[in-house]
């Protein structure tokens, strides 16, 4: 076992795990930030989707020795108030079935948003090809995508305030 420690959320945090230990685990198990799922553990679904410095990341795919002093951001860390424009559109619309792969769509979500705030459907669907959704939500997904862009432009341009 080594020591590492972990900028997760703007937050430098100790774990002590074997150094090929996937950074998916140290979250869930030894820092209980569980909103992070296993799918596959191949790198091919998408549900352990996190940012390492802003960009998404596989994170069953990733030892933790390699990841350094690059900032994590998991599913807890995207709004200190749940609020995001992508968790407000996915309650509005009711994107999720069961819900598991839910927290990388968003993550790969919110990735593409920060890089193209008004994605086309060619845009969403290119972007979102790697994240699974056994429930094949699809379609509410990608309509929560464009509704995040409008909350989030409201949000910016001051119409959505009251
Ligand atoms: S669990 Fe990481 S890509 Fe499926
Ligand atoms: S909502 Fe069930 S797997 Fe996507």
């Amino acid at each position: 076992m080594s020591k590492y420690n972990l900028n997760v959320n703007g937050k430098v945090q100790s774990v002590d795990v074997e150094p090929d230990t996937p950074l998916l685990w140290a979250l869930r198990d030894t820092l209980n930030l569980v909103g992070t799922k296993y799918g596959c553990g191949i790198g091919a679904c998408g549900a352990c989707t996190v940012h390492i410095d802003g960009q998404p990341a596989r994170s069953c795919q990733m030892p933790v020795a390699s990841v350094g002093k690059h900032k994590i951001t998991t599913i807890e860390g995207l709004d200190a108030r749940a609020m995001h424009p992508l968790q407000q559109a996915w309650q509005e619309l009711d994107v999720p079935q069961c819900g598991y792969c839910q927290s990388g769509q968003i993550m790969s979500a919110c990735a593409l948003l920060k890089q193209t705030p008004r994605p086309t459907d060619a845009q969403i669907d290119d972007a979102m090809a790697g994240n699974l959704c056994r429930c094949a939500t699809y379609v509410r997904i990608r309509a929560g995508i464009h509704r995040a862009a409008e909350i989030a432009s409201a949000t910016t341009t001051g119409k959505g305030k009251k």
